[in-house]
């Protein structure tokens, strides 16, 4: 690549460093008068100097595309195609929240894994996921495209999203590259308002917010995408520790940048640049190589090299590793890569990549509250009511090529298992439904209230700052029970709700955004086909007024040990418990688990041993079925408060009827171990805590030293 680098003229080489949409190739550039081109200052020689693409539509496109370009490129550089394949291309997988309430990181490099298959073959070359964000903040749109609240779970989930996208070899016609974002902090945004400021000491940066983005590096990722939001008054886009001490020289990151949409010109908004020029000059001194849609590159580094304010070899820097992914990416041989328009007919939503769907969905719900009523019979009348009682939105955010109307409805679910409601029908309150409806719905047992938030109440810039059930949705279950029937609420979210006024409801069943087979999903669920064995990956608070409520606090000065009767000067709420309503980590099943006999296979261990720590899970049924073990610590002492009890390691087992299972999980020095200020990973001597279980509220607790 360095000979090609040599060969290329400092336009050529700013050119590969500008990412455009498809339009520009695929508009009649001549009739163009308005629009982006002018409002980006592009002619024609700079957009067909564009090193990538922003999204496209099918391999079609792509090939014709990329063949429009390459007739024009003097030194035949194939286009780079990025697009954001967030949680399936076609065939539509839970939203990242949802995977990550499955707890098990192979059924997300499941879902990577098919995505990439379907992606790559209709031209797409890397896809902007995993989104590694930590959030504490229900508010925020994008907990929907995030694993949640734990610094382990995005990092396991992350690692294994890159794995299954990048398939351990980038050539392959079915492999995709990961671009992990939004680098960093992101998930941070004060009030829990998109874009907004976020401000984060390095050392909660570093021990919680960047430990998703770091495995996913870990894991190969060749690509990372800054965030919107500052960190330390800097922008990320321009933010030189970020991109040039984390993330080269603290991780050896060797793939390329890109900043998010627009945001290396938004420096400008944000006060720290003055214009475009000044943006083009902060973004390659601080490790920025590829301007997303905005156009400071192209049109101000030329500048900026010739008069000497940039060295050259900033720029060839970044240049070389957009030109090194295309090489690994095999584009230099075949521009087209995966591409290929039979193929794509064939492939995208293949029978098998839809039961891949299917399975992955009935994995990810959790059922937060049943009082028996489920899993239902067959044989029990049902009626659907609510907004979403005939709902095929059930892709969620980020789901560009997902088509809802492929999504069968639950009524059509059921209809097709012999199960036939005997009423459904769409209202966003009780008062809707006349009484002709209401003698109908008397003719059910059992009532599912299929409520939550709409499809597009959650993602980018769809915060909240009321995160309960939307308009007059509560009032359902009180009409449900004053009919004297039982009232299953379905959930759809994209994101914890406040449900204290539906606690009343026989079950509870979160099913977020399941994807394409959604209601098969569910189906099985409710009548037991399936046993749930999601588990919250955030925490559900009680009220806005908790938020942030998360699993891994740190001690305080005078802490509350008493929820119900606390003392006067202890860290309370007057008017709420500490603890929200559904914790991190919690979620029913049909069986009743047990898990007992925690054993640690020392008391006490020194750095380089491996502490053995085992428990019995018994399933006493009545049904087989999946549960995740979760081992928490707290290290009471050391250099810096480190959280009460946090998660570090988990699995997810599937128990017989009547089975014991003896889990053993194996900790190391790593897994003690935090990290301080300036990322160095260490480890203090003395007690640890430890809590072992099924379930945060039913923990098995030891301890053991650290000489
Ligand atoms: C803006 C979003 O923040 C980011 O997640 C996405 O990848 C880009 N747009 C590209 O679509």
């Amino acid at each position: 690549m360095k000979t090609l680098l040599e060969q290329m003229t400092l336009h050529e080489k700013i050119g590969q460093l500008m990412q455009l949409s498809p339009f520009f190739f695929l508009a009649d550039l001549e009739k163009e008068a308005a629009g982006p081109i002018r409002e980006l200052h592009l002619d024609e020689e700079k957009i067909y100097s564009a090193g990538s693409i922003l999204g496209i539509g099918n391999a079609a496109e792509m090939i014709a595309v990329q063949s429009k370009y390459l007739e024009r490129s003097r030194l035949k550089i194939p286009l780079l195609f990025m697009a954001d394949v967030i949680h399936g291309y076609k065939t539509i997988f839970p939203v990242p929240l949802a995977l990550a309430a499955s707890w098990n990181p192979d059924t997300a490099r499941r879902c990577a894994r098919v995505s990439a298959t379907e992606a790559a073959t209709s031209g797409i070359h890397m896809t902007f996921s995993p989104m590694a964000d930590l959030v504490r903040d229900p508010r925020w749109g994008r907990c929907v495209e995030s694993f949640g609240e734990s610094p382990l779970l995005s990092g396991r989930f992350a690692a294994a999203m890159v794995e299954g996208y990048q398939n351990g070899d980038l050539k392959r016609s079915d492999s995709v590259a990961a671009c992990v974002k939004h680098f960093a902090g992101y998930g941070a945004a004060e009030g829990g308002r998109d874009y907004n400021t976020v401000d984060l000491s390095r050392q909660s940066l570093q021990s919680a917010y960047l430990e998703g983005y770091r495995q996913a590096v870990k894991a190969g990722c060749r690509g990372v995408m800054t965030a919107f939001n500052p960190i330390e008054g800097i922008p990320c886009t321009v933010n030189r520790y970020l991109l040039r001490d984390v993330l080269r020289t603290q991780w050896g990151f060797d793939g390329l940048t890109i900043s998010d949409y627009d945001s290396l010109a938004e420096t400008i908004a944000h006060g720290v640049a003055e214009d475009p020029s000044q943006a083009a000059l902060m973004g390659l001194e601080a490790g920025l190589d590829i301007e997303m849609a905005s156009s400071c590159y192209i049109n101000h580094l030329e500048e900026h090299i010739r008069s000497g304010n940039l060295p050259l070899k900033l720029l060839d820097e970044a240049v070389l590793r957009v030109l090194t992914l295309k090489q690994d990416l095999g584009l230099f041989d075949n521009p087209n890569k995966g591409a290929d328009a039979l193929r794509e007919s064939t492939t995208v939503q293949h029978p098998d990549h839809l039961r891949a769907a299917h399975e992955v969905a009935a994995e990810c719900a959790v059922l937060l509250t049943n009082d028996g009523t489920l899993p239902l019979n067959p044989a029990v009348s049902v009626a659907i009511l609510g907004p979403y009682a005939l709902a095929v939105k059930t892709n969620g955010p980020w789901s560009w090529h997902g088509y809802h109307d492929e999504n069968p409805s639950l009524a059509e679910v059921l209809t097709a298992r012999g199960i036939s409601p005997v009423f459904a029908k769409i209202a966003g309150c009780p008062e809707e439904y006349s009484d002709h409806d209401i003698d109908r719905i008397r003719k059910a047992d059992v009532v599912l209230l299929a409520l939550g938030e709409p499809e597009n109440w959650s993602g980018e810039a769809h915060s909240r700052t009321d995160i309960g059930l939307p308009g007059r949705q509560a009032e359902f279950v009180p009409f449900v029970r004053s009919l004297g029937k039982k009232a299953i609420v379905l959930l759809q979210n994209g994101r914890p709700l406040v449900l204290e006024e539906i606690l009343d409801a026989s079950a509870i069943l979160e099913t977020w955004f399941l994807g394409s087979r959604a209601s098969e999903a569910i189906a099985d669920l409710l009548y037991g086909v399936t046993n749930p064995s999601g588990r919250l990956p955030m925490s559900f608070p009680r009220s806005v007024g908790q938020i942030p409520v998360y699993h891994d606090a740190l001690p305080t000065g005078r802490p509350n040990h008493n929820e119900n009767h606390p003392g006067e000067y202890v860290t309370k709420y007057l008017d709420a418990p500490n603890s929200p309503r559904f914790a991190f980590g919690h979620g029913l099943s049909y069986s009743r688990f047990e898990v007992r006999n925690l054993s640690l296979s020392a008391s006490k261990i020194r750095k380089d041993d491996v502490l053995a720590v085992e428990v019995d899970v018994i399933n006493h049924g009545p049904l087989a079925g999946d549960t995740v073990i979760q081992l928490y610590l707290g290290d009471p002492v050391a250099r810096i408060s480190r959280p009460v009890r946090q998660l570090v390691t988990f699995r997810k087992i599937h128990v017989a009827v009547n089975e014991t299972l003896r889990v053993r999980f194996e900790l190391d020095i790593h897994d003690l171990s935090y990290r301080l200020a300036d990322g160095t990973l260490v480890c203090d001597p003395g007690r640890f805590n430890l809590w072992v279980g099924d379930s945060p509220d039913r923990l098995l607790s030891s301890a053991f030293v650290l000489e």
